[in-house]
């Protein structure tokens, strides 16, 4: 039987993803790339010029000392890359079997960081040590000092929360990293895009960051997959590369084997596209519709989180939010149970406003 043609769904009422519509120019190379894999870099060349060139464009938004030659990778997300990191760390830390001097290594993150690293400290079997926030949703260097000792691989600084869009304190991180000798590792999977337009202290040239996530299938612009991973010394892509016997290259430093040209080739082309004015405005309408809705969302009576990055949080009551799934909004929730609205390229100030207007009128 013939079945009609499936459709994605359309961006209009989606306000809880950190992905968003590619860019025209992102979503043509993508297909043009779409059966090349930079996972074999010697059959398939072009891609991987191109992944050269996705890296460096990666590390110039991200400050990297050396953007021309910088480690670093195009990644299938934001996961990935958080994993790598702390496997590179692990490896490095003490020589790769996840145990140090007869303990396990550990790695330690702020309660916001992002359920990879969960799955990153089961996968490489190192503890994850999670620690309290200030009272303003962000990682308290007091309480990271408190937890790191000498088996402390990794301390995670997140630059841009999944929830509150947070920004931590990272040079302050680094320190109390560089104390124990443990690295840094800077998740700014969302926030990347958006933070060098803001003074924000995030970057390799903001502190002794040693790896860093930054991710174009989210605020780039670019289609999924599309993640990024960088590193400021080669060692840390050395510290994961295994041998391949049968390729013409001899070592993969990659999580995956296969992967996406699509997700590389799209990355590109909205980097070329849109660094830096493009982003620039990209961030500055966000930053303008995330106050503009924290301000009508306050006026109408309900606690809310102040935006630092575009994404607004507000205590809006379970019926209520319920109410606004059951109009199509595609909302979610903090862990709290607060609604959380990220303000992607693709939320209008319109929509925002047709948002608003069926919150006004299931609250009634
Ligand atoms: C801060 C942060 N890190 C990592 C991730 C994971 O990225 P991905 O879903 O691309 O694997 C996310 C996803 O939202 C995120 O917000």
């Amino acid at each position: 039987m013939q079945q009609p043609e499936p459709e994605p769904q359309s961006f209009d009422r989606v306000l809880s993803s950190m992905c968003t519509e590619p860019h025209p120019a992102a979503r043509a190379a993508a297909e043009r790339f779409l059966a090349t894999n930079p996972g074999d870099p010697a059959t398939y060349e072009a891609v991987a010029d191109l992944e050269r060139r996705a890296v460096e464009g990666l590390a110039t938004l991200s400050a990297h000392p050396t953007p021309g030659d910088a480690a670093g990778y195009v990644t299938s997300g934001g996961t990935e890359a958080n994993v790598q990191a702390v496997r590179s760390a692990r490896n490095r830390h003490d020589g790769s079997d996840g145990r140090h001097g007869g303990k396990a290594v550990n790695v330690v993150a702020p309660t916001s960081a992002h359920f990879s690293f969960t799955k990153a400290a089961e996968v490489l079997g190192v503890e994850l040590r999670t620690v309290p926030l200030d009272d303003d949703y962000r990682a308290d260097p007091d309480a990271v000092a408190a937890a790191v000792d000498d088996d402390t691989a990794l301390v995670v600084a997140v630059a841009g929360s999944t929830e509150y869009g947070r920004v931590d304190p990272i040079p302050e991180l680094a320190a109390v990293a560089g104390e124990v000798g443990a690295r840094l590792h800077v998740d700014a999977a969302w926030g990347g895009f958006v933070l060098p337009f803001t003074d924000h202290a995030w970057s390799f040239a903001d502190a002794a960051v040693d790896t860093l996530t930054i991710d174009p299938h989210k605020y780039g612009q670019a289609p999924v997959p599309a993640g990024g991973l960088l590193a400021r010394e080669d060692a840390a892509l050395d510290a994961l590369a295994v041998d391949t016997p049968y390729l013409e290259t001899r070592s993969q430093a990659t999580l995956t084997g296969t992967r996406s040209g699509a997700g590389v080739a799209g990355a590109v082309a909205a980097m070329d596209a849109l660094w830096p004015d493009g982003y620039r405005e990209a961030a500055e309408r966000a930053a303008d519709n995330a106050d503009w809705l924290a301000g009508e969302l306050a006026a109408r009576g309900y606690d809310v989180v102040e935006p630092e990055l575009p994404l607004v949080a507000a205590a809006v009551p379970e019926s209520t939010f319920a109410a606004l799934r059951d109009a199509g909004w595609k909302v979610s929730r903090t862990g709290t149970g607060e609604l959380r609205v990220v303000c992607m390229p693709h939320v209008t100030r319109s929509a925002l406003r047709a948002f608003l207007d069926d919150l006004d009128r299931v609250r009634r």
